[in-house]
């Protein structure tokens, strides 16, 4: 999957700059081209030389070639890039990246990126476990960086603890796994659904629930990395897709959302149910704001919404796949499976309720794939978006 990718090798001055050496050799043997960016402190480590008789390219690490003035373009190495990897990063580039602290060579690469960012932590235990590096690391992941998570072992200060650099073999197979599901869904056409309805009962008021839409728009984030086209029909949210070429049809009620289903439906291969869509609307919608009775009680007449999930399940033809979400308070199992069946679905992913951390508005989640043909997968409580990425690999 690497050969002919465009990779810049960020390298930040940790003991385990020593590695990238071996890195690169490991790329550039895989037919990847490799560009190094060095901080000025990562030269104390290994030497450039070393780094430029391996990938046949100068190292790039000033602003300015001293001697001649010639300019580096961090924008021009920015577009160039399938892909940036920083190996080994330090709590200090980790902290800039986050900040944008653009001072040095690496770090305005960084910002001027377009390609997905890996980033290798390595540092001493207690470094790593400081809640500044967590609360960083936090942040790139939210920019959609890829943190290769360090592993446990002997650090270079004779600690025992985690802070080591994944090995660069590691790496290699996290970037080869990553072009791999860039193209699983190359040419498909999906469609997804998120977030809640609002169902109006007059201009000031409506029916509505906690959905946050988080998981519709990290399956539409998923799907969007994994290659294909996407579209997410979503009621009323606040999140927004992280991959510019997601397009967003903004709707409000269940009708609403039904008739964009139904348009884009026939052209899609994929289609995604996970709003949470109001079962049930008011009958009728008041032109002016309904008044305070005197009565103790108030009556609402509602009428069924249109079930989209199922509305599709009946237009499916051969080769689309449906998908379906559920979330159970019972029976979770029989009653997810009841679901799928009866919604023609082909696969319903089951939201589980009993584990903390799991469901709405929580940034992580667990669950459960249910297969028409009977499989099962578990997907343990992880971050919304490993989830996401999870399901779409199933796809
Ligand atoms: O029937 P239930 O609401 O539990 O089913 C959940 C699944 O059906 C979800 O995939 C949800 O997005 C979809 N659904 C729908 N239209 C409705 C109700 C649910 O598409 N009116």
């Amino acid at each position: 999957m690497l050969n002919g990718k465009h990779i810049i090798l960020g390298i930040t001055g940790g003991i385990a700059a020593y590695k990238s050496a071996l890195l690169v050799r490991l790329l550039i043997k895989r037919g990847a081209e490799v560009q190094v960016v060095m901080t000025p402190s990562a030269k104390e480590f290994i030497t450039p030389v070393t780094l430029s008789a391996l990938t046949g390219k100068p190292v790039v690490s000033e602003f300015f070639t001293a001697n001649t003035g010639e300019w580096h373009s961090h924008v021009d190495l920015g577009l160039w890039a399938d892909a940036m990897v920083i190996a080994p990063a330090t709590a200090c580039t980790i902290g800039k990246m986050a900040n944008g602290v653009a001072d040095n060579m690496l770090v305005t690469t960084y910002l001027s990126a377009k390609a997905p960012v890996f980033v290798a932590p390595a540092m001493d235990l207690d470094m790593m476990a400081h809640p500044s590096t967590t609360r960083n690391l936090e942040l790139l992941r939210s920019y959609g960086n890829h943190v290769i998570e360090p592993a446990s072992g002997e650090l270079a200060s004779h600690l025992v603890g985690r802070g080591r650099m994944e090995e660069p073999e590691n790496i290699v197979r996290v970037l080869d796994d990553y072009f791999a599901s860039s193209s699983r869904l190359a040419g498909k056409k999906v469609l997804i659904t998120a977030g809640p309805t609002y169902e109006r009962i007059d201009p000031v008021r409506f029916i509505g629930n906690f959905s946050t839409g988080k998981m519709g728009y990290a399956l539409a984030d998923a799907a969007a990395r994994a290659g294909a086209e996407v579209t997410v029909v979503s009621g009323p949210v606040s999140v927004r897709p992280k991959e510019s070429s997601v397009k967003v049809i903004p709707v409000e009620s269940a009708c609403q959302m039904a008739d964009r289903c139904m348009e884009i439906f026939p052209q899609t291969d994929i289609a995604i149910m996970c709003a949470a869509v109001a079962d049930y609307a008011p009958a009728e919608q008041l032109d002016k704001k309904l008044k305070r009775g005197n009565c103790e009680t108030m009556t609402l007449e509602l009428r069924r919404n249109p079930d989209i999930a199922a509305m599709l399940g009946k237009n499916k033809r051969d080769g689309q796949i449906l998908v379906g979400f559920a979330l159970e308070t019972d029976n979770e199992e029989f009653n997810a499976c009841r679901k799928m069946e009866s919604k023609n679905l082909d696969l319903i992913v089951l939201n589980s309720l009993a584990v903390p951390g799991a469901g709405f508005a929580t940034d992580t989640n667990a669950v459960s794939v249910f297969f028409a043909d009977g499989r099962r997968t578990d997907i343990p409580l992880m971050s919304k978006a490993d989830v996401a990425g999870k399901i779409i690999s199933l796809l």
